[in-house]
């Protein structure tokens, strides 16, 4: 048996095109659940033009994750799995706002369960955060709707910015 200290590190995947209350609600509770937690913004993300760049992406979620410990974000390219291997990533935690994510993240999880033997967990999305999304948070700030409920100060500032 090992006596090792064995610390388990959690994958919290996307592509943050701006990051929400939603997904700060999932960082804030795999911090309670797991040693580390690493925030992986995809770069390759299959959008066609995201809004924010990569590196403004990380710079919004580093901005809004700066109190909490033990978290880390970063960018990928390439294949999810690879970036997890890469930083001995022990589970992949996606949020789950309604029935219909579920197709789609099952489909995920079990191709990423395949390629790599990496689990996903499953965290069901705060009931006030469920209809939430980034691409409706795009949609009202780019009409100059009110999104102060949905999004950190940081990202509101950011999305002011753009649409000005
Ligand atoms: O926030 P999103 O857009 O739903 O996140 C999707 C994401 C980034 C998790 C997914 O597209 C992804 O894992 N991309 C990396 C490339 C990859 O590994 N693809 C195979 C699994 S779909």
């Amino acid at each position: 048996m090992s006596t090792g200290v064995h610390l388990l590190t959690a994958l919290i995947p996307g592509s943050f095109d701006p990051p929400t209350f939603g997904h700060l609600d999932i960082v804030g509770r795999a911090v309670r659940r797991f040693d580390q937690v690493v925030v992986g913004v995809a770069g390759n993300a299959r959008k066609d033009s995201p809004l924010f760049s990569r590196q403004e992406r990380v710079e919004m979620l580093l901005e809004v994750t700066s109190d909490l410990d033990r978290v880390v974000v970063e960018s990928f390219d390439g294949l999810l799995v690879d970036f997890a291997a890469r930083h001995g990533v022990g589970a992949i935690v996606k949020g789950l706002r309604a029935v219909s994510d579920f197709d789609y993240e099952l489909q995920m999880a079990q191709l990423n369960f395949r390629l790599s033997g990496i689990e996903t967990f499953f965290v069901p999305t705060a009931p006030e955060h469920s209809f939430l999304s980034s691409s409706l948070v795009r949609e009202v700030a780019s009409y100059g709707g009110d999104v102060s409920s949905m999004v950190p100060a940081a990202v509101v500032r950011r999305l002011k910015e753009r649409f000005s």
